[in-house]
């Protein structure tokens, strides 16, 4: 396996494995791998010939430098599990390569970027397009794998190709769990203990929802008290959102459910009261599915 530091050098080896008849995918990624992202490897190899992955803690979308700093960085590990998850190539720029002194060009993807993420994080997606834009541009892969855990930069990116007529096809990976349900993230790190054993109240907001829905509620309002109630319950989470809205156009769902919605969530932890662990913001997300009831389906 090899590691390029060089956009160059990773455009002259996409341009070989090109002319090969071959196919590249691209797995971007900030690193402090865990078997989430390993699991869009093996999305990408089902897909092509070669997984490339880049591994870039890309400064222009944190929005809180302190997040920028304390973000995990463990690259001699994830190199080691990149190679046996059968990845060739490590993309691994330095700043410079992918922000040349002076660089002042951005990608901005309009209004699904508003919502959720976009209003907590301004300037969270701006930096995430165009990032993934020059990792784009320097791997030139055929297909490139995200994680539907993050469910709006999911769509975001779509939306990106689409109109910037990027010729990769963007593929979803489902969000791979821990054993009690919390989504595998690399900031489950840096929660302390106590913080990290309620975690798990996203997930089982989630399956409160998921109930519901199941039980024929289909009121905006009354699923989204639930979801609040629930979280309230874990003493160091506080709301950042939860909101229902469009899986496609993320508009806001109407206040009867009436087909395929989004839930989505974002919640902030404390540090445990010993001062263990950092202030960590975790996502989740579900689209819940509610079937057309039978009395309105015979109305
Ligand atoms: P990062 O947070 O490192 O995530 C890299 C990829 O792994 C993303 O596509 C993310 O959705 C996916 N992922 C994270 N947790 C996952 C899980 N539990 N199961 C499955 N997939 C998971 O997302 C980014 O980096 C950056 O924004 C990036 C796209 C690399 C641009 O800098």
């Amino acid at each position: 396996m090899e590691i390029i530091r060089k956009t160059a050098l990773l455009q002259a080896r996409a341009d070989s494995v090109r002319a090969e008849g071959r196919r590249i995918a691209l797995v971007p990624t900030m690193g402090a791998l865990h078997p989430g992202h390993l699991s869009l490897i093996a999305e990408g190899l089902a897909r092509a010939d070669e997984v490339w992955v880049s591994i870039f803690v890309n400064p222009t979308q944190f929005n809180d430098p302190e997040d920028f700093e304390g973000y995990p960085r463990t690259f001699e590990s994830d190199v080691e599990k990149v190679r046996a998850a059968g990845a060739t190539v490590v993309f691994a720029p330095t700043p410079d390569q992918l922000y040349p002194e002076g660089a002042e060009t951005w990608v901005e993807v309009g209004s699904l970027s508003e919502p959720l993420c976009g209003a907590s994080r301004p300037g969270h997606f701006r930096g995430v397009t165009t990032v993934v834009s020059k990792l784009f541009l320097a791997a030139k892969p055929h297909v490139a794998v995200f994680g539907e855990k993050d469910f709006q930069q999911l769509a975001v990116i779509r939306r990106m190709a689409r109109d910037l007529g990027f010729d990769i096809e963007i593929v979803g990976g489902a969000t791979l769990r821990e054993d009690d349900g919390v989504a595998m993230s690399s900031r489950n790190l840096r929660l302390g203990p106590a913080a990290r054993s309620q975690a798990t109240v996203l997930i089982r907001a989630i399956h409160g929802a998921e109930r519901a829905v199941a039980a024929g509620e289909r009121s905006a309002q009354a699923l989204l008290e639930d979801v609040r109630k629930t979280i309230e319950e874990a003493p160091q989470a506080s709301l950042d959102y939860a909101e229902l809205r469009d899986p496609d156009s993320l508009a806001e769902a109407p206040p009867q459910l009436d087909g395929p919605t989004l839930l989505a969530l974002a919640v902030h932890f404390s540090p445990d009261p010993d001062g263990q662990g950092a202030d960590v913001r975790l996502i989740d997300n579900r689209v819940l599915l509610p079937q057309a009831s039978p009395r309105t389906s015979t109305e």
